[in-house]
């Protein structure tokens, strides 16, 4: 209604979970018309859609060596908005568990990687929509 798509797909590659929430409750306070109900759909949808690139650097390398064998690397994206470090911290322990091979740095670095890239959910509070 108020402007073209392309403002919504410059984006890609570029949003984690939380940015798309963002995006979405900002265009809601400039007057988007949305129901409750709608929003989780419509931020999960570009979520999906328009996936963030895994960006360069020690922690990518790690996921594409040590978590590739058995599953893509991609499975992580699943709890993209919705892992603390804490819960990524047990996923890679389960994993390493499960029978992937890291070294405790690599672990920490990949743990550290992962949060920053897909960043935990804020905190609810009063003000929240
Ligand atoms: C030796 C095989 C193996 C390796 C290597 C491995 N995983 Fe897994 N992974 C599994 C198995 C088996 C499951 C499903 C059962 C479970 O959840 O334990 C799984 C499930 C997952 C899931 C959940 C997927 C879902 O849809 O619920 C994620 C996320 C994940 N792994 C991430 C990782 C990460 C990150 C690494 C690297 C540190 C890794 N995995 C390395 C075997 C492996």
């Amino acid at each position: 209604m108020c402007h073209s798509l392309k403002e919504v797909t410059k984006f890609q590659s570029y949003y984690a979970r939380e940015n798309w929430r963002d995006i979405v409750r900002t265009m809601i306070a400039d007057g988007a018309e949305l129901k409750d109900p709608q929003i989780p759909v419509l931020v999960d949808y570009l979520t999906q859609t328009f996936p963030k690139n895994f960006p360069d650097g020690e922690g990518k390398n790690i996921l594409e060596t040590a978590c590739s064998e058995c599953h893509a690397a991609g499975a992580v994206r699943r709890f993209d908005g919705y892992y603390t470090r804490d819960n990524w911290q047990d996923l890679v322990r389960t994993m390493i568990a499960n029978g992937a091979s890291l070294t405790d740095d690599q672990a920490t670095v990949l743990v550290d990687y992962l949060t920053a890239v897909f960043p935990a959910p804020k905190p609810v509070t009063a003000k929240s929509p």
